[in-house]
């Protein structure tokens, strides 16, 4: 592992803008680094697998970083089309680390706690890859890819609480949506993640291009919370939908295999922030208060 700093960054791009986290990047950016040119790409602006596009682009571009959000990134559409979860997810991916490593540009790559199976939970950074989805897999062997160069990051982060330019992409808004469509939810009491707001992780990642060696890093928030638990605490944001939920639970589950406890343990990561990573619960009571139209503001102040 090496070291590397990068106070030098000036252009950044930011693949995936149109989505959840990179709409956290470029939204908060101007708080984290100002004075960086900040490059956001939707897909409508560029397709990744259109390989000349890309570095035509690159060559214009000449960027420092890239931090690279793009993905398939729902279990359920790259089950559905594994061939186009492993263009986008994993030649993607190589590519952009092919060009970052020949131009000396460092990558930051995120990858997901669906690596691993779920059967052990407080997951480090040593612990083998356990995939159980197409997902997961396409995740682990983009990893490897990354890592296999010096001075690029991977960050595996949990569930990234906000509110997404298409408003389909959050576990917030997947909630919203069912509510206000009076659909019944019934949410696992035996189902795990450390959830994180986005807004911390695109301030945790905008430090840590600069600040990290290069590497793998755990990403996410202080706290282990069930499926259940979350629910009822975004229920409690949101009354005036009426929100409708039931515990249940994976032994009476049917469906595809699911993974129990997707815990991230964050130690290593939290040495090279100047903050602390909270729990959801925790962030979320320190909300109470502001309106719930500027909870998920990329810039809210109490970032
Ligand atoms: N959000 C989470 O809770 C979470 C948790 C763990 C890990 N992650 C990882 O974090 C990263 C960002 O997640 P996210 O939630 O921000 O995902 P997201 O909201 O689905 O955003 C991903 C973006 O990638 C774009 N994209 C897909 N194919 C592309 C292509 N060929 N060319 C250019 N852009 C393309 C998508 O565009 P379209 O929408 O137009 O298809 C979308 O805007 C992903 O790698 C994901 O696996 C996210």
């Amino acid at each position: 592992m090496s070291t590397v700093s990068f106070n030098s960054v000036r252009t950044v791009v930011v693949t995936g803008a149109g989505g959840l986290i990179g709409s956290y990047l470029v939204g908060s950016a101007f708080r984290w680094v100002a004075g960086w040119r900040v490059v956001g790409l939707t897909r409508h602006e560029l397709d990744l697998t259109d390989r000349s596009a890309v570095e035509e682009l690159w060559q214009r571009l000449k960027p420092e970083a890239i931090v690279h959000c793009a993905a398939i990134s729902k279990a359920v559409a790259c089950r559905d089309n594994p061939e186009l979860a492993r263009r986008v997810n994993v030649e993607v991916t190589g590519h952009l680390t092919d060009l970052a490593s020949a131009s000396g540009a460092r990558l930051v790559f995120i990858s997901t706690d669906h690596v691993f199976n779920g059967q052990q939970g407080a997951y480090t950074e040593t612990d083998p890859a356990s995939p159980l989805t197409v997902y997961g897999e396409t995740k682990v062997a983009a990893e490897r890819l990354v890592l296999a160069h010096e001075r690029h990051l991977v960050l595996r982060t949990s569930l990234n609480a906000g509110l997404s330019p298409t408003g389909d992409r959050s576990f917030v808004e997947e909630l919203i949506l069912a509510w206000r469509a009076r659909r019944p939810l019934t949410l696992f009491t035996d189902e795990y993640r450390c959830p994180i707001p986005a807004a911390v992780t695109a301030r945790a990642i905008w430090e840590l291009i600069r600040t990290a060696p290069s590497g793998l890093y755990h990403l996410a928030g202080q706290e282990r919370l069930s499926r259940w638990d979350l629910g009822q605490l975004m229920a409690s944001f949101y009354p005036e939908l009426e929100p409708s939920l039931k515990p249940g639970t994976l032994r009476d589950y049917g469906g595809p295999a699911r993974a129990p406890d997707l815990s991230l343990n964050c130690d290593k990561v939290r040495r090279h922030l100047s903050f602390q990573l909270p729990g959801f619960r925790g962030w979320l009571q320190r909300q109470r208060g502001i309106p719930v139209k500027d909870l998920w503001r990329p810039d809210n102040e109490a970032i």
